[in-house]
């Protein structure tokens, strides 16, 4: 017997918040009757699940890709106004959806996966996992302002709780940094920068802890490797 909602996020409805809310909005039937409460358990043998009225199963094979996010496309499972999508960018073989979130005019490394239960659990702050970004600022983080950003501060919408900051180059009037944060709030080094009083140009992110981007092109993507599957049980457990 397992939960509803571990079975739908397993399934690769939603993330597993996602579908406590399709749950409650009652979408969701267990042989034929509608449930809302959260906490009912199934026999995935015996009970017919349905969502939207559709037979739900579940995608026995765990998928975990990287994916170097192009610039213009929604950190999304799908788009009401036809925007461009991650898994616009896969085969239609699984449901797949983004781990977390890379703003829009934001690129580079980002999980796709047809795991609810593992975005659930990635995405939770509690896991602290390190996210690296190659920054172009256009121009430079004083000293003051770059260690306030390093030790942790109140950057106006809210506080951070620490960085790590390194100036690589000057390129013209751009200033490359490698900028190393490990909450993932919204807009979270864009607003870093603007609360330096500075704007951001480009921004890619180009690791998630001991995962990589290196040299997978703009569009791409690869499954991770055993490895990497290896590194992330270890850190989510
Ligand atoms: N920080 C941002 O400002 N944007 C992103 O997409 C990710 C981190």
């Amino acid at each position: 017997m397992i939960r509803l909602q571990k079975y739908l996020a397993d399934a690769g409805i939603a993330s597993r918040r996602k579908v406590e809310v399709l749950i409650a909005d009652g979408k969701v039937t267990v042989n034929g009757e509608v449930v809302r409460e959260l906490g009912v358990k199934i026999d995935p043998l015996k009970d017919k699940v349905k969502y939207n009225g559709k037979i739900v199963l579940v995608d026995k094979r765990q998928v975990i890709y990287v994916f170097n996010k192009p610039l213009g496309v929604l950190s999304a499972a799908s788009d009401e106004r036809g925007r461009k999508v991650i898994p616009d960018y896969f085969p239609k073989d699984h449901r797949l959806f983004p781990v977390g979130r890379l703003d829009i005019n934001t690129e580079g490394l980002i999980l796709v996966t047809n795991d609810g239960e593992l975005t659930y659990r990635l995405t939770h702050p509690k896991y602290e996992i390190d996210k690296v970004y190659e920054v172009i600022a256009d121009g430079p983080l004083s000293y003051e302002k770059k260690n306030e950003l390093e030790r942790g501060c109140d950057i106006g919408p809210y506080e951070i709780s620490g960085s790590r900051i390194r100036l690589i180059k000057r390129e013209g009037n751009g200033y490359h940094y490698v900028v190393t944060i490990h909450e993932g709030k919204n807009r979270q080094v864009r607003q870093m920068f603007e609360y330096a009083g500075l704007h951001i140009k480009k921004l890619k992110r180009v690791a998630i802890g001991e995962i990589r981007l290196s040299n997978l092109p703009v569009g791409k993507h690869r499954e991770l490797s055993k490895a990497e599957r290896i590194y992330l049980k270890k850190v989510l457990r």
